[in-house]
């Protein structure tokens, strides 16, 4: 049973597609243990103490430098024996020594098809203003492993969402959530607990599920 620590700041959708797919019985190889926000005031920590998940609060603004900072968080998820930290809206770059102490162990889920809108300054519904600004007429959402480099790391899973003429920044974010980012993110999640992704230098391969016989052949 692998242990998923989910770092959030703010409203905690994805954070919820997760808590929802874990009482439905969908990771049946991890489980969600905790939830660390970067933000004392987001909404995700009321979501995580609804469903009885603990939580705990690691403010970077609360440090004298992001080394301690990084300091802090990285020895919370010691404490917390983790196996898969996924970032749901996490709004702060962890820095090099956490990506390495977990290398292939984070996993981003990001609201554009990268490499489009992605890298640093977009993040949130700015990535949104943009894609309308420079009028694609497809869009969506990405999960990656997590590399030194923003947005950059291996992509796990992908999925598109037309984008509508009258669509206002809003109205394409809500979309993008609904119909890629709380699709793929917990399908993410559960390949990564039944050990179903192979990482060959970029590429990720989803290794096909085993059927389990359950019996002697
Ligand atoms: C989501 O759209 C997520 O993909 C995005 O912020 C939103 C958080 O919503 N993350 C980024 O832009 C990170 N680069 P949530 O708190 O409701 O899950």
């Amino acid at each position: 049973m692998k242990n998923i620590v989910v770092l959030v700041s703010g409203g905690g959708t994805n954070l919820q597609a997760l808590l929802d797919a874990q009482e439905k019985g969908y990771f049946s190889n991890g489980r969600i243990t905790c939830v660390i926000s970067s933000n004392p005031e987001a909404y995700a920590l009321t979501r995580a103490k609804e469903h009885g998940i603990a939580t705990r609060i690691i403010a970077p603004n609360s440090y004298l430098s992001k080394a301690q900072y990084s300091r802090t968080l990285l020895e919370a998820l010691f404490q917390e024996y983790v196996d898969l930290i996924v970032l749901a809206g996490f709004m702060t770059i962890l820095d090099a020594q956490i990506i390495h102490a977990y290398h292939n162990q984070i996993i981003n889920v990001h609201p554009s098809l990268i490499p489009s809108f992605c890298g640093s300054g977009y993040y949130g519904l700015r990535v949104h203003e943009k894609v309308l600004e420079r009028g694609v007429k497809y869009t969506g959402a990405t999960v990656h492993f997590v590399n030194e480099i923003a947005d950059d790391g291996p992509i796990i899973l992908q999925k598109p969402v037309a984008v509508a003429q009258d669509d206002t920044p809003k109205t394409l974010q809500q979309r993008v959530m609904r119909e890629a980012e709380w699709v793929i993110l917990p399908e993410a999640v559960r390949l990564f607990c039944n050990d179903q992704l192979e990482i060959k230098g970029r590429r990720v391969n989803i290794i096909e599920e085993q059927i389990r016989t359950g019996g002697a052949l």
